[in-house]
């Protein structure tokens, strides 16, 4: 029976897919392309060498979500779906309550109505809030510090909850630490809308000539350097650890939440550093203020993924910023084939000349 991917066309939805068609599950997508684009479900197929039916629906419409349920036999949920911008939800919190709560509710009454009991929910380490001591295990104290990892939080509460009143579920959370990368082929991986937020792209928009420079938020943490500590994750083997939990939540009923990070931190100069030895192209950057609200160090302890799925992160920092740069530089403007790259810009420049024309 398939698997149900919500945000299935999303960075990390779109590497699982791969990884699930891979391994010979049979998938259906659904996705409203709030924060993504339908070339990546065409990119995931090819890919794969597969085809997979794609639902463009809002998880807010109940009824056009019901009818997936009613078109399909499905046998567990993965569930990606959701805002993701930290800042943006300070700005707009309701959106954010309004489409990652009131989406998984609407998703959870229909799973229940179709007596599909199994999930596998995006959470995050931001539900650790500033956390006192590394390495992170999944017993530490949880707290949000934004609208955004509220709304994380409230949805593991949602689903304990949820398992209290009934048995029958079985469900895992992962608490994604920091995912980077992109599928080996370049054919997919990160693309965000407007200003990246995140480290990785960041980087690779101002190697790509994008952008002028990084501005590294502070320099002035307890760390080595003074900059920031994070447990960088290769997207791939992210999107393995979906798996691993799906045959958990398949084989044994519960709510389970396990950390997805490799263990390891690296600061923000060390990405610097690590992204131009594994390229050959330099990152111009300038030390600003810290960004509020962020913490100075942050990884994870990992090993009760190991121990109860048999999953552990493999893949080596410098494939990540390989892996992200091959993206980058064969997509520079992600899936949007309506921009192309003009003038004189020289990706290996410290101008960041590029400038961008939309087609009609
Ligand atoms: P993404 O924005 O690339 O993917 C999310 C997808 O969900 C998008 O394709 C978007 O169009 C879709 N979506 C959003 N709201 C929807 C709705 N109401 N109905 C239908 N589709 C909807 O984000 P991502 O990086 O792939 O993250 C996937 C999940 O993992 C999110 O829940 C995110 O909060 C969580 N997460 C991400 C990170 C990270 O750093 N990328 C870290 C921790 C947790
Ligand atoms: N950083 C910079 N300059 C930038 C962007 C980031 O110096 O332009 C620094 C940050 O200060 C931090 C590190 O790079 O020290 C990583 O920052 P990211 O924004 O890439 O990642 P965060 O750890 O802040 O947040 C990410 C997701 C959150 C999620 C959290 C925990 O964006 O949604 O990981 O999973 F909650």
């Amino acid at each position: 029976m398939p698997i149900l991917v919500t945000g299935g066309a999303g960075y990390i939805g779109s590497h699982t897919c791969v990884e699930l068609l891979n391994a010979g599950y049979e998938i259906i997508v659904v996705d409203n392309l709030m924060n993504s684009k339908q070339e990546s479900l065409s990119r995931i197929s090819e890919i794969a060498g597969k085809s997979f039916p794609f639902y463009q629906v809002d998880l807010l419409n109940e009824q056009e979500l019901e009818k997936v349920f009613i078109e399909n036999e499905i046998d567990a949920v993965i569930h990606f779906a959701g805002l993701k911008a930290v800042g943006e939800s300070v700005r707009l919190p309701l959106r954010y309550y309004h489409n990652n709560i009131t989406g998984t509710i609407n998703l959870l009454n229909i799973m229940k109505k179709y007596d599909v009991n199994r999930m596998v929910f995006s959470s995050s380490a931001t539900v650790y809030g500033m956390p006192e001591r590394v390495p992170i295990s999944e017993d530490f104290p949880l707290s949000a510090l934004n609208p955004y990892g509220r709304t994380k939080l409230m949805i593991e509460e949602i689903l304990t909850d949820l398992y209290k009143s009934d048995h029958k579920w079985s469900i895992a959370l992962l608490r994604y630490f920091n995912p980077i990368g992109a599928h080996k082929s370049g054919m997919i991986g990160e693309d965000p809308n407007g200003i990246p937020n995140n480290l990785m792209p960041y980087i690779t928009q101002v190697a790509v000539g994008k952008l002028p420079e990084l501005s590294v938020f502070g320099n002035d943490y307890p760390t080595a350097d003074g900059t920031g500590i994070r447990d960088y994750i290769h997207v791939v083997d992210l999107a393995k650890g979906h798996l691993k939990a799906l045959e958990k939540v398949s084989t044994s009923n519960g709510i389970e939440s396990y950390n997805l990070g490799t263990g390891k931190g690296y600061s923000v100069l060390e990405m610097v550093e690590a992204f131009e030895v594994a390229t050959g192209v330099s990152v111009p950057y300038k030390i600003v203020t810290p960004r509020p609200g962020d913490a100075a160090i942050c990884f994870a302890d990992a090993s009760k993924a190991r121990k109860e799925m048999e999953w552990a992160a493999e893949k080596s920092l410098r494939e990540m910023c390989e892996d992200s740069w091959r993206w980058q530089s064969k997509n520079p403007n992600g899936y949007d084939e309506n921009l192309i790259q003009t003038g004189t810009g020289n990706p290996h420049s410290k101008s960041g000349d590029f400038f961008h024309v939309k087609i009609d």
